[in-house]
């Protein structure tokens, strides 16, 4: 491929951006089988965007934007700029930080296929809709090598992603040797957040005292648990009992995981978190019955973060009905779409974006716990939280920038660099115009896949220009991306927005044994045998008796387990934490 003159990226030449006119897009980036090479020098741009509204979560207000090597520069009115800079006008449109989508699967392997939708066309639908940032799941094979995966997506990534990156881990069984690949991750590979299952019986599921363990970890390395939150066993149970009744088709897949399967499930890691005093992140959130559970647990003052996604948003239940058995299938994913979508609170919005096409769905057209699961809505987040949460005043512009971008970016540590239109932050912005209009349809959109779940919805609030690491991706309707340009964002722990309360909590935490003399009176005789007995499937730190400390290394680490001192724990225990930094 060879890339057009006016566009030679080792170049430099910033007076070939001076032209008024937007420069054409090279085709070679979305030519199929194109690899552009990653270490590539970018051209630099230098673009004033001109008499917008800038709108962060707190405020808006009216300034224009000079940014120059992929950050702003300057804000304010009549600013000096360099000749040669390319005026980009933003009268009538708000001018927002880029999106932030926290939840992709871009790269999902499912019974040995991978999702239709990969890093490159899964960025460039997410530019495509005004996000410039994705925080990818990898998802290592159970049993393998946390660290391995890790590097595997980041290769991917980095030689396809054409907009900027985090990644969060998923576990998909645990074992106590996992735990230094999580502090190796933490400490060295700018992984803050780790999911765990509480569905995918005898696959991916951890047990409840696997989570609180897990928790525990994940609370002492300063990162945010996530959950993938769904009854696993009632899941298998009702899995069963279906397809004896002869339902084979994707109606299987709602029928066997009831509202009240996940609302149970988020309950239980929000019990399981708090007695971690561990910050938990709920992923998926699909039902009203679980975003009420999170809401009260939120009134109680929980560290706790629910995250819907585009389709919980934007779509209902009903097509899983459908007679036509491809498109039903297109909406498979758990836990499942409801008919009754979340409206309102809302923290943090993902997209859970993981594609399959009509032919690898059609892996389970005899038996529906055989789809491969996942929806589309990289490209259609942004649109659609504009469309059921600000057009129906719902939400105002700064709220729109919360619950899309600046929530995130705090969450899971990237902000201000991302999360903000402010001086010094990553010039990855959103022109986004109110007042057009845009109907979501297959025929358009910029996905690998026959069926958009959003098909004919209509959207007020559409991304007229969009900005990534300072250079335009979108312009008149036109996506001109880099393939691998996108930069992997690495995280710390601890993040002020949500490490703060937990802090301060711990202190709280601590508990102390009642001083009485000792029982000396009788003492009924137990069997040895008997005392024995007990479940012990693996060994488990004593977690209660542990003094835990918020740094990394274990004040016990050097002692036996199971010692001989006694302390009054209320059931279920609270953990001894002594150390806070
Ligand atoms: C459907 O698939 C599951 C595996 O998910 C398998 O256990 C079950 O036997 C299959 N049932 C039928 C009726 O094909
Ligand atoms: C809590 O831990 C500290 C240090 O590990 C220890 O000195 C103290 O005795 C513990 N408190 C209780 C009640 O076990």
């Amino acid at each position: 491929n060879t890339i057009p003159s006016g566009q030679d990226r080792g170049g430099a030449v910033p007076g070939a951006w001076a032209a008024p006119a937007a420069p054409p897009c090279p085709v070679w980036g979305a030519a199929a089988g194109a690899v552009v090479p990653r270490a590539a020098p970018r051209w630099s741009e230098q673009l004033l965007i001109k008499g917008g509204k800038i709108v962060n979560d707190d405020q808006s207000f009216y300034a224009d934007v000079y940014v120059e090597d992929g950050l702003i520069k300057q804000m304010g009115e009549n600013l000096l700029v360099p000749a040669g800079t390319r005026t980009i006008d933003a009268y009538g449109q708000l001018v927002m930080p880029g999106g932030i989508d926290v939840h992709t699967r871009l790269q999902a392997p499912v019974m040995g296929m991978s999702s239709a939708d990969g890093f490159f066309q899964g960025t460039k639908a997410a530019l495509a809709g005004g996000t410039t940032m994705i925080i990818e799941h990898v998802c290592p094979d159970t049993g393998s090598s946390l660290l391995a995966a890790y590097e595997q997506w980041r290769g991917r990534a980095d030689s396809q992603a054409c907009c900027d990156y985090g990644l969060s881990v998923d576990i998909p069984r645990w074992h106590e040797s996992l735990r230094e690949e999580l502090e190796a991750l933490v400490k060295d590979k700018g992984v803050n957040s780790f999911l765990v299952f509480m569905a995918y019986k005898d696959k991916l599921q951890c047990t409840d005292g696997q989570m609180y363990e897990i928790f525990c970890i994940i609370r002492d390395l300063g990162a945010i648990a996530q959950v993938h939150a769904e009854n696993g066993d009632i899941i298998e149970e009702e899995q069963k009992r279906l397809l004896e009744l002869g339902i084979t088709g994707p109606e299987g897949h709602v029928l066997s995981r009831p509202e009240e399967v996940e609302a149970e499930a988020v309950f239980r890691a929000i019990t399981i978190a708090r007695q971690a005093n561990c910050p938990l992140y709920v992923t998926k959130v699909m039902s009203r019955a679980a975003a009420d559970v999170l809401a009260q647990a939120k009134r109680k003052g929980t560290v706790v973060y629910g995250e819907p996604i585009t389709a919980s948003l934007g779509t209902d239940g009903s097509h899983y009905w459908s007679k036509n058995w491809a498109k039903a299938a297109a909406f498979v994913t758990s836990p499942p779409i409801s008919p009754d979508p979340i409206t309102g609170d809302l923290q943090v919005t993902g997209s859970a974006h993981c594609t399959f096409s009509t032919a690898q769905k059609a892996v389970g057209k005899d038996n529906f716990t055989l789809i491969p699961e996942g929806t589309n809505g990289v490209e259609e987040r942004m649109s659609v939280v504009w469309e059921k949460c600000v057009v129906p005043g719902k939400m105002d512009e700064n709220d729109f920038v919360a619950v899309t971008s600046t929530n995130a970016a705090k969450i899971f540590n990237c902000y201000p660099r991302k999360g903000r239109v402010a001086v010094g932050a990553d010039a990855d912005l959103v022109l986004w115009n109110p007042k057009a209009t845009k109907i979501i349809s297959a025929k358009t959109h910029n996905l690998n896949v026959e069926y958009n779940i959003f098909e004919g919805t209509e959207c007020h609030g559409v991304p007229t220009v969009v900005i990534s690491q300072g250079k335009v991706v979108l312009e008149d309707g036109n996506l001109c991306v880099t393939q691998g340009s996108g930069r992997f964002i690495p995280r710390k722990t601890f993040p002020d927005f949500v490490y703060k309360r937990i802090k301060a909590r711990n202190r709280l935490a601590e508990v102390h044994g009642v001083p009485r003399g000792m029982y000396d009176g009788p003492v009924h005789e137990v069997p040895a045998s008997v005392r024995a007995v007990g479940p012990g499937t693996f060994p488990v730190r004593n977690l209660h008796q542990s003094g835990f400390s918020l740094s990394g290394s274990q004040a016990d680490d050097h002692i036996a387990r199971r010692t001989a001192q006694k302390i009054m724990a209320p059931p279920g225990g609270r953990s001894n934490i002594t150390s806070l930094s």
